[in-house]
């Protein structure tokens, strides 16, 4: 039998699928984070972000920016930050404002005490050698090391999984289907203090709690089509499981007039 865990582990971490395949454009990072449009209460995270870079003058870098969400609304709302934002696909950088650069988290082309703040947000369950990474960050930033992680925790939208699970199994007339993969998995809100702390003696977790309420099945199906990357790890067809959910989700907003999903994100606040 195959060690799925390892193998999803393997294929989350896998930088030829991240930078060719899953961030080689913003398309499938902008679906998944849509689907927030429909959470209540809506979190601002951009601007919570800049709510912690309040003290924060001089450099920031934004380590796996993506496609420049959070270094877009900084240099809106902080016009005097030297901002940088790196990231290992250089697909989805294109469209976002530089300086940016193609650059790894666990070997940044920065000095030791270089920035003032760093940010990694939505991004360490990406890297392989996490410690290494949080040892990088660390590396970087000056005084008292100020830096800002994100992440979703082991419970954030299981009725996505369930959906998913319940899909496949229909699709392989197996009742319930293997698990799709989980991105977050391996540096969730409940795993990353851990990871953290090993650099950092504080370490502040703001929680995030929401619903996602739809009543169109269109957001969850675009929300679940972003894993297309990783579509060989469900050992089920990917699009007649996307199909099968679609059906499922129309009967069960025809029925009770919404689908629902619980959300748990967070921000990581960690000061040496
Ligand atoms: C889920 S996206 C998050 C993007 C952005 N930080 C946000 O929160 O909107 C993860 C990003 O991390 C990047 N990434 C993954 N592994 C990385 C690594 N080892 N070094 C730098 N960036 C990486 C991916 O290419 C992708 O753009």
């Amino acid at each position: 039998m195959t060690d799925l865990s390892a193998a999803h582990d393997a294929a989350v971490t896998d930088r030829m699928r991240l930078a060719g395949s899953a961030y080689s454009s913003d398309r499938d990072l902008a679906a998944r984070q849509s689907l927030y449009r429909w959470q209540t209460p809506r979190y601002d995270l951009p601007g919570m972000v800049a709510e912690q870079l309040a003290g924060v003058q001089g450099r920031v870098v934004d380590v796996g920016c993506g496609n420049g969400r959070f270094v877009q609304r900084l240099r809106e709302v902080r016009p005097d930050l030297g901002l940088l934002g790196l990231d290992i696909a250089s697909g989805i950088l294109a469209g976002v404002p530089g300086p940016v650069a193609v650059a790894d988290a666990t070997r940044l082309p920065l000095a030791t005490g270089g920035v003032d703040a760093a940010l990694a947000l939505h991004m360490l369950y990406h890297v392989g050698d996490i410690p290494q990474a949080v040892r990088e960050l660390s590396r970087v930033v000056a005084g008292d090391g100020l830096v800002i992680a994100s992440t979703n925790s082991d419970r954030d939208k299981a009725e996505l999984d369930e959906l998913w699970q319940r899909a496949a199994g229909d699709v392989l007339g197996t009742g319930r289907g293997p698990a799709r993969i989980s991105l977050s998995a391996r540096f969730s809100l409940e795993k990353a203090p851990a990871f953290l702390e090993e650099e950092f003696g504080s370490v502040r977790t703001i929680e995030l709690p929401g619903t996602i309420t739809v009543r169109d099945p269109g957001p969850v199906i675009a929300h679940m089509a972003s894993y297309r990357a990783w579509a060989d790890q469900h050992d089920v067809p990917f699009d007649a499981t996307l199909e099968r959910a679609r059906t499922i989700l129309l009967d069960h907003i025809a029925r009770r007039g919404a689908f629902e999903v619980t959300c748990l994100g967070g921000i990581l606040v960690c000061r040496r």
